[in-house]
């Protein structure tokens, strides 16, 4: 995929596609609860479609995705089938690591897969604490293929997240369903907490408190959820506004949950103009317009209690650092190597072919801001990796080339179409 300079400023004003972590537990939680869950704004890239293709084949039937919307009959939390395969999780972390939490809860035997990728993965963050509850679940060196072997009797446990992780946090919660007692999860990093709200609009017996996510085994009744657009998503088209001079966008219906507007406390910090307007909620998540325009950004040092809220949106913000007067960095972000690339590693080769001084930190970076030129930078396969090269591109002095950028339809498989309605020029191949 080739990205230009941008010739204009980017402006509009555009819907990006359904949250990721929502699509995701919107078809794992609806399936598993009794009646019909109907889903508006499902995002229908590969990651979710192999969750929703994994309860397929197990006997859940789902219709959809059109238009971005699903439905899903639900069969109650023991009303799966043993899958005919071994379950395929594609590239998708989400549907490995959550789907786990629920396997172990089911009277039958499974195997999980995935790509090259996510087989590199770690998945004893989730095995290990799922067999302090009486799952027995074996791993390959500590990453997939997973095999789970069904009919155990789970027990609640009290367990503090040794990282933050809102998989892992969200996988013990699902086995909590199946388990006897309460289940508690405690965080010092607060992460995502999207399964906690899903599971209160489905009335699971679920329990929030400060630093506190408590379940007990119990069902769920289906529901109607709209699902907001993915502030990931948005990520990369706030970036592009701030970084284009003369740009004014607007980004409608962008889901804002607390634990997730990591992004724009960053960027804010750093200078850029970002306004929330209108807000309301869908369900239990807020939701809001908003308006970005260009403003001269300088580096910062960002504090690390805001990192697990902004996890996902490190590879943008090192382009706006890239960017920005003065120099940025980031520690105590070691989490950015287990995914689905080495995002430190794949950031700062390319920020330095594209003529950036970007040092690898260990456990984060620092860039010092300048002046992009063009070149040819690996994706490494990894979707974010891809769309933040691309956004690059748009404010570097000449085109920049990104390599296997297949990987963008896991997560925004209308990117480049969106993209090109904004005034960036970016050419597919
Ligand atoms: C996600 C949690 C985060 C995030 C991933 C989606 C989720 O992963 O990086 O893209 O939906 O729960 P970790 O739990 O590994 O931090």
């Amino acid at each position: 995929m080739r990205s230009l300079p941008a010739t204009s400023p980017v402006s509009g004003n555009i819907i990006v596609p359904g949250d990721k972590s929502i699509s995701h537990r919107a078809i794992m939680l609806g399936a598993i609860a009794e009646g019909i869950t109907s889903v508006r704004g499902f995002l229908d890239g590969e990651d979710c479609l192999m969750t929703l293709r994994a309860f397929q084949a197990m006997g859940v039937h789902i219709d959809g995705p059109t238009s971005q919307c699903v439905v899903i009959h639900g069969v109650g939390k023991y009303g799966l089938q043993k899958p005919q395969q071994i379950i395929d999780c594609g590239n998708s972390g989400t549907t490995m690591r959550l789907l786990a939490g629920i396997l172990v809860g089911q009277a039958f035997d499974s195997q999980l897969t995935g790509d090259e990728s996510l087989c590199t993965r770690p998945m004893e963050r989730i095995s290990q604490p799922l067999m302090q509850m009486g799952a027995e679940i074996s791993t390959t060196n500590g990453c997939a293929p997973l095999s789970i072997y069904g009919g155990k009797t789970l027990h609640g446990i009290r367990y503090t997240m040794p990282i933050a992780s809102a998989q892992v946090k969200s996988c013990l919660l699902l086995a909590g369903l199946y388990a006897h007692g309460e289940t508690c999860i405690i965080e010092s990093k607060p992460t995502r907490d999207h399964t906690e709200r899903m599971m209160s609009t489905l009335s699971y017996p679920i329990h929030q408190a400060e630093n506190m996510s408590m379940i007990t085994s119990g069902n769920g009744v289906g529901t109607e959820i709209i699902v907001p657009g993915d502030i990931s998503a948005a990520a990369f088209f706030i970036v592009a506004a701030t970084i284009i001079p003369g740009s004014v966008l607007q980004i409608k219906q962008v889901g804002l949950n607390n634990t997730r507007i990591g992004i724009i406390k960053i960027l804010q910090q750093m200078g850029a103009d970002i306004t929330i307007i209108k807000t309301e909620m869908y369900g239990e998540e807020l939701v809001g317009d908003l308006i970005v325009k260009y403003a001269p950004i300088r580096g910062i040092v960002i504090p690390e209690a805001l990192v697990p809220l902004a996890i996902d949106e490190f590879p943008i913000i090192f382009i706006a650092a890239a960017c920005a007067e003065g120099q940025t960095v980031l520690r105590g972000a070691r989490e950015l190597r287990h995914k689905e690339s080495d995002r430190i590693l794949a950031m700062v080769q390319g920020l330095q072919t594209l003529g950036i001084d970007a040092e690898d930190l260990d456990d984060g970076v620092l860039i010092r801001g300048g002046s992009l030129h063009g070149g040819t930078v690996d994706s490494y396969m990894d979707h974010r990796i891809a769309m933040s090269f691309v956004i690059a591109g748009a404010a570097a002095s000449t085109p920049v080339t990104i390599l296997n950028t297949e990987s963008i339809k896991t997560s925004f498989p209308n990117f480049v179409q969106l993209a090109n309605t904004v005034n960036l020029n970016i050419m597919p191949f």
